[in-house]
This record gives structure tokens, sequence and C-alpha cells, in this order.
């Protein structure tokens, strides 16, 4: 059985004083759930505190070298050496905002591999593509293009999110229908490409998750869990959203 992962992604968001107050809220609630796993990607430099407080520390970004003249950038030996478990790659804001493109995507997997680094690879097409009929062509790229040197015995190191842009942080999450034609052809997708092991693979919905339609979302057997990025922000929701997932 796949485990569950339900994972917040704070994005830029939270002062210190607001990150210590989550946590210390979250914890107070928090009980373990087997089979569950609950990850945190905060600022990077709540990374340490999210780990002192024994939560699943992640990082948001991180560079493929593994060190030298890279003027504000984190490598994976650097976050590895302070407690921090998975990285995400690919998330479409670093993608379009900060012009992420398919080269770096693939160093970045390359580095993770190479360092033995657990993470959540984004994919996701925007309201064009899926207007134009091409988002299931368009996520194909996207994964073949960052998965191209990417071993078939490294799967356990991979998580996939799928997080259609026009969802995220649109309040307009995508339907059941939707999550589940994108996941089974992902699924086959990776069968194709990493064999067999490819079923063990956890894959995510991402995309204005909400208590409102977390049950919904759960409920889809393709789905083993979710990046959350507005409604995480809270830790009484985000909670919500812990026993949801369990439910
Ligand atoms: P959202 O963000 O939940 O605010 O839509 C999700 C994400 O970008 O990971």
């Amino acid at each position: 059985m796949r485990k569950k992962i339900l994972a917040a992604n704070w994005k830029m968001n939270l002062t210190q004083a607001q990150a210590e107050a989550w946590l210390q809220e979250f914890k107070s609630l928090f009980s373990l759930v087997e089979q569950q796993e609950l990850r945190i990607y905060p600022s990077a430099i709540y990374l340490k505190e999210v780990y002192a407080f024994e939560f699943h520390a992640g990082a948001q970004n991180f560079y493929f070298e593994t060190e030298g003249a890279f003027t504000g950038e984190l490598s994976l030996a650097q976050l590895q050496s302070i407690g921090v478990s998975s990285v995400l790659v690919g998330h479409s804001e670093r993608r379009h905002l900060f012009h992420e493109n398919t080269a770096l995507i693939q160093d970045k997997v390359k580095a993770c591999a190479r360092a033995q680094m657990p993470f959540v690879l984004c994919c996701g097409e925007s309201s064009s593509e899926r207007e134009r009929g091409q988002h299931l062509a368009y996520i194909e790229a996207q994964l073949k293009a960052a998965l191209q040197d990417f071993k078939a015995e490294q799967y356990s190191l991979l998580t996939v999110a799928y997080e259609p842009i026009w969802a995220i942080g649109s309040g307009l999450s995508a339907s059941v229908e939707q999550i589940t034609e994108m996941h089974l052809f992902i699924r086959h997708f990776l069968e194709m490409q990493l064999g067999p092991n490819a079923h063990k693979i956890p894959f995510l919905y991402g995309g204005s998750v909400s208590f409102e339609n977390a049950a919904d979302i759960f409920s889809c057997p393709s789905v083993d869990g979710a990046l959350v990025g507005g409604a995480s922000l809270d830790p009484q929701h985000f909670y919500q959203l812990w026993q949801a997932l369990s439910a």
C-alpha cells in the first residue's frame, strides 16, 4: 500500500513569529496516523525550526550543484545537513516566475538522484492547454523531460504532484474526474518509463485544496495525498485536512 502524504507548501508566507506560532499550535493538535506522512515546506529560513519541532522539513527550492560560487543558493548537502528530508522540483511558480526551464529541472532531478534526496516532482497544464485538449500530451512531455535520466531503481525517491496551473491559488480545484484521468495517465506513463515499481510511487493533487473539497479529492482512489498552499497557512484548517486524509 502506498503511504498517504499531506504536504504544506507555505510558499513565501509567514514571519518568524507566525511560523513559530503555527508550529506550536499544529503540534498541539497533531497526532500521528499510521501509513500517513505529514510534510512542511516552509521558507528556507524556517527549515531548522520545522525540523526542531520534529516535523518532516522539506525545501521549496535548491540548486543542483554540490558547492561553490552560487550566491544566494542552497545545495542538497547543505539542506541534508540541517535535517531536510525532501524537496520540491518543477513547481509551476518556479517554472514561470523564476524561469526554471527543462534543463534546470533535469539537473535538479539528477542532483536528487545523486544525493539520494526524495523529491516531489510537480507537473501541471495551463487552462489554454486544457481548453485545447492537450493537457495529457503536455504533462507527458513535462514528465518525460524531467525524468529523462532518472533510473527505474531510484523510483522510491519520487513522488508526483499533479497541480494544474489554473487551479493553484484560484479557489477552483480540478474535479475528481479530471484528477483521476490525469493520475491514471501519469501512472501508465511511469509504468512504461520505470517499470512495475511505478505503482508504488505516491501521487498527490495540488491546486486550491481546502476543507470544503478535501473529502471529495481524498476519496479518489488515485489520490495519495495533497500539496496544499493557501489552506496550509492556518494550522486549524490544515489539521482538518490531515483528519480528512485519515478518514
Ligand atoms: P494552493 O497552492 O493550495 O494555494 O492552490 C498549491 C501549490 O501551489 O502547491
